[in-house]
């Protein structure tokens, strides 16, 4: 396998365990500040997070690679408010996509057809990403400083639930 190709998917690991520690830090945010809904959608994510570096291990194992271990990045735990929150996570899900992009981009242009039918699923799952936050950002600038919209938001997007195509757990 090549070498460049390999050390962007075993950083990735390290991304997809970063994006997990982000989120969590944010669902802790939420738990001290009585967002129960928005606590519970952020765990989820985190599962995912773990479920994407699952995904990239396991691949990476199948190849006959080793993984990696780097140092996790330390997340910011000082958040303004749920917009805020959402913001940075856009943000960061778009940092994200342009890292997997950029792996599939490097193995296409090696001819590693086995890893870029591997990251076609990450791309449309990035896609979903974005437009999850995005959509989430929308109706948090339509609720305001309104508490019975924010309540009622985060009502609902305690619902969610995790599940990960492939039935990947980490
Ligand atoms: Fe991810
Ligand atoms: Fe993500």
């Amino acid at each position: 396998m090549d070498n460049n190709v390999l050390k962007m998917l075993q950083d990735q690991v390290n991304q997809e365990i970063y994006s997990a520690y982000l989120y969590m830090s944010m669902s802790s945010w939420f738990s001290d500040n009585s967002y129960q809904g928005f606590e519970k959608w952020m765990r989820v994510q985190v599962q995912e997070e773990l479920a994407h570096a699952a995904y990239f291990m396991n691949y990476i194992q199948d190849r006959n690679q080793s993984l990696t271990f780097e140092a996790i990045a330390k997340p910011n735990s000082e958040w303004k408010n749920p917009l805020n929150i959402f913001e940075v996570s856009y943000t960061h899900e778009c940092g994200i996509t342009k890292s997997i992009t950029d792996i599939f981009v490097a193995s296409r242009n090696i001819g590693d057809i086995k890893s870029e039918t591997f990251l076609q699923w990450f791309i449309s799952e990035q896609i979903e990403e974005e437009k999850t936050v995005s959509d989430i950002i929308g109706r948090l600038k339509i609720a305001g400083d309104s508490s019975n919209a924010l309540l009622m938001l985060d009502k609902e997007y305690g619902t969610k639930i995790f599940t990960m195509a492939a039935n990947i757990t980490f």
